[in-house]
């Protein structure tokens, strides 16, 4: 157990959460969830589904009609047919998908190559797998973009999983199609199985487009493509999420997953199914809130004078090089959070390269995050 930390982020949020209770007017940056409420026709499809009783378990693998929702949807926006019948996981969160993914494909000493930084997640639940992580780091020079060279050199007899999360949390890099295109080729060359976390796919600004791997040439029988409702209904608190993949990777998975939860919440499935079938506007509107709040943030930021960020393709967070105030990130958000009172994430969270970086989320009110960025400009000084 002394090899898996806690997760950085709580220390944080406990912190500015004290500080609120002792009445400091905090904001709080550092949360990793959507701010809006989940679309009432979602939740009201889990309250029907709550009142005619459905209250008992489902299949391990989830209902039938949400794995039929879920593979409508990944045809249709990803390009890929899955067969609703075996090759679709319903999980409890993405999280837990990517649990199982591990569990089920990695052996002690077995490693794990995934960008750097991104979800704290991936790093450590290989480590409770027994398998070695390995980061491959990302530049901010060539935008976060994932490079190929060093992808390549990182590759060893043991590499068995090629992780790709894109869009990135905390860079909120929208991998091109062209780099993704190459890591497909790659994946291939060396027989590695790829998770392809997918989870911020709908949150993209401007031109970025989302390649879902799985559909690239030859992927679709190396790929695990998880995906889940948390960003993009802002449903984190259902905790549903599902793994698509060929039949083999889902059954070996729900062999975790039989013995780990079960399955997901019937009614919760059920507001699932809402949320992929019933109307997207809501989506599209929570997208458009999400870029006004970006294109105010991360101007802001850099009008600062030493600290700059890229401006974010895609997710909700601006990831910021923190490096000529002459500090580390965890001093950074320290200070930051006591003298201003605004809550952000140190990026060694997220890696060893996050060091000189810290992530704000911009999951928060536009006034309140005018006001942050007003706090942060007066302590910068
Ligand atoms: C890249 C990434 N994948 C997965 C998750 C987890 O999502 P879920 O709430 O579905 O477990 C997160 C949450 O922050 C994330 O950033």
């Amino acid at each position: 157990m002394d090899a898996i930390p806690f997760s950085g982020i709580r220390k944080v949020f406990e912190r500015a959460k004290t500080l609120e209770r002792e009445g400091r007017p905090v904001i709080f940056l550092e949360t990793g969830r959507p701010d809006f409420d989940t679309p009432a026709h979602i939740k009201e499809a889990a309250k029907q589904a709550l009142d005619a009783g459905d209250v008992h378990y489902t299949s391990n693998f989830g209902t039938p009609a949400l794995r039929g929702a879920i593979a409508g949807k990944l045809q249709r926006e990803n390009g890929v047919a899955y067969d609703p019948d075996g090759e679709i996981l319903v999980t409890v969160g993405a999280a837990e998908a990517i649990f199982l993914a591990y569990l089920a494909f990695v052996n002690p000493g077995d490693e794990v190559l995934y960008p750097e930084p991104t979800w704290v997640n991936y790093a450590a639940v290989a480590r409770l797998a027994g398998a070695i992580p390995v980061p491959v780091p990302l530049r901010e020079s060539n935008g976060y973009q994932i490079d190929l060279e060093d992808v390549g050199r990182r590759i060893t007899p043991r590499t068995r999983v090629l992780v790709v999360v894109s869009p990135n949390n905390p860079t909120g890099t929208v991998q091109s199609p062209e780099v993704l295109r190459n890591l497909a080729d790659l994946a291939i060359r060396h027989n590695l199985l790829v998770i392809s976390d997918e989870i911020y796919e709908r949150i993209v600004y401007d031109d970025q487009t989302h390649l879902s791997l799985a559909s690239c040439a030859g992927m679709r029988e190396r790929t695990i493509t998880i995906n889940g409702f948390s960003k993009a209904y802002s449903m984190t608190g259902w905790r549903l999420g599902y793994a698509a993949a060929p039949q083999p990777f889902i059954q070996a998975m729900n062999r975790v997953h039989q013995y780990n939860v079960a399955c997901a919440s019937a009614f919760g499935q059920a507001g699932a199914v809402a949320a992929l079938t019933g109307p997207q506007d809501c989506v599209t509107a929570m997208v458009a809130e999400f870029k006004r709040r970006r294109d105010m943030v991360v101007p802001a930021i850099n009008d600062i004078p030493r600290l700059s960020c890229l401006n974010p393709g895609g997710a909700f967070y601006a990831w910021v090089n923190i490096g000529r105030m002459g500090i580390g990130s965890e001093e950074f958000s320290m200070r930051l959070l006591e003298s201003a009172h605004v809550s952000s994430v140190p990026g060694t969270v997220f890696g060893e390269s996050g060091q000189g970086y810290v992530r704000f989320s911009y999951a928060n009110s536009y006034e309140r995050l005018e006001e942050a960025m007003r706090r942060l400009s007066r302590f910068c000084e």
